[in-house]
C-alpha cells in the first residue's frame, strides 16, 4: 500500500477536490482499492465522499486506548472527519503518528493499495504526522499573489520533516484552480518554474466549473457526459495515470 498525503497549510488550494477526484479516478477507471481519510474539520471531502463512509470513528481512534476495527469496502473507503479531531492539536506529534499507523495497518490488511490523507489548512501536528507517515506527497498550488511565500512555508516544513522521514517522496508542485487566459496565473507558473524547475508538476488543474459542480453534487466527474467536462476529465485521468506511476501501482 503506498499513502499520499495532499498537503498545503494554505486554504483554498484545491486538496479536497484533488483528494476526492484521484480517489474516485483511481477507483473508478484505474480499478484500484483506495482509502480516503479526513483530518480536517471542515469534513469536505467527508461531505463530498459520505457514501463510501466506512464504520470508523476518528474520534474513537484519535481519543480511545481500545483499537477500533473496521472494514473496507471493495473500491473507496472513507474514513470521515469527526467533532472530536477539533482536539486533534492536543495530542503530540508521536501519538497521532502511531494512531495512524494502526489505520494505516488495517488497511494494508485488507488490501488497500492507495491511501490517501486530506490535510487541514494549518501547520498543525495532524500535517507533521501526516508527512511523518506518508510515502509521498503532493502539493496542489494556487498562482495568486502570496503564493510563492506559502510555496518556501511548506517547503520549509517538508525539509524538517524529510530528517525524519527519510522515505518520504515529494511528487511535486501542482498549479490548481490554473485560469489559462489569466495573465497573472502564466506569470506566477512562469516564476515557480524558474524556482522550482524540479519540482513543478508536468501539468496544471485548471479552474473549471464542471469540478466545482462535482464536488458539491456528490457525483463523480468521470460520469459526466457534457462536452464542458471532457477537459477537466482528461486532466484528472492523467493526473491519476501520473500519481499511479509515480508511486509504482501502475
Ligand atoms: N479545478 C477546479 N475548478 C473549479 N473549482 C475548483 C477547482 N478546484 C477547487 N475548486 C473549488 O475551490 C474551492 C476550494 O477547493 P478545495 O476545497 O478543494 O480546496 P482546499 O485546499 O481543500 O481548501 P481547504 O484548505 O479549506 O481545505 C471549492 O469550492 C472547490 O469546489
Ligand atoms: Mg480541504
Amino acid at each position: 500500500m503506498k499513502t499520499l498525503a495532499i498537503a498545503n497549510q494554505k486554504g483554498g488550494v484545491g486538496k479536497t477536490t484533488i483528494v476526492v477526484n484521484l480517489a474516485q479516478f483511481a477507483s473508478y477507471s484505474y480499478g484500484k482499492k483506495v482509502a480516503v481519510i479526513d483530518l480536517d474539520t471542515q469534513g469536505n471531502a467527508s461531505w463530498t465522499l459520505a457514501d463510501n463512509t466506512v464504520s470508523l470513528k476518528l474520534g474513537d481512534v484519535f481519543f480511545s486506548d481500545e483499537e477500533q476495527l473496521f472494514s473496507v469496502n471493495e473500491n473507496i473507503s472513507l474514513i470521515s472527519s469527526d467533532y472530536k479531531l477539533a482536539n486533534i492539536e492536543k495530542l503530540n506529534v508521536e501519538e497521532i503518528c502511531e494512531k495512524l499507523k494502526k489505520i494505516k495497518s488495517q488497511l494494508e490488511q485488507q488490501g488497500v493499495e492507495l491511501f490517501i490523507i486530506d490535510t487541514p489548512p494549518s501547520m498543525g501536528n495532524a500535517l507533521v504526522s501526516t508527512l511523518l507517515v506518508a510515502d509521498y506527497v503532493l502539493c496542489p498550488i494556487e498562482l495568486e499573489a502570496f503564493s510563492l511565500q506559502g510555496v518556501k512555508k511548506m517547503r520549509t516544513v517538508i525539509n524538517n520533516v524529510k530528517q525524519r522521514n527519510s522515505s518520504i517522496t515529494e511528487l511535486g508542485l501542482l498549479p490548481s484552480r490554473v485560469d489559462n487566459r489569466n495573465a497573472n496565473h502564466r506569470k506566477q507558473l512562469a516564476e515557480m518554474k524558474q524556482l522550482y524547475a524540479k519540482l513543478v508538476c508536468p501539468f496544471s488543474i485548471s479552474l473549471r466549473s464542471s469540478v466545482a459542480d462535482a464536488i458539491s453534487s456528490r457525483t463523480w466527474l468521470g460520469k459526466n457526459k457534457k462536452r464542458s467536462a471532457k477537459s477537466a476529465i482528461v486532466e484528472f485521468s492523467s493526473l491519476t495515470d501520473w500519481v499511479l506511476h509515480q508511486t509504482e501501482l501502475a
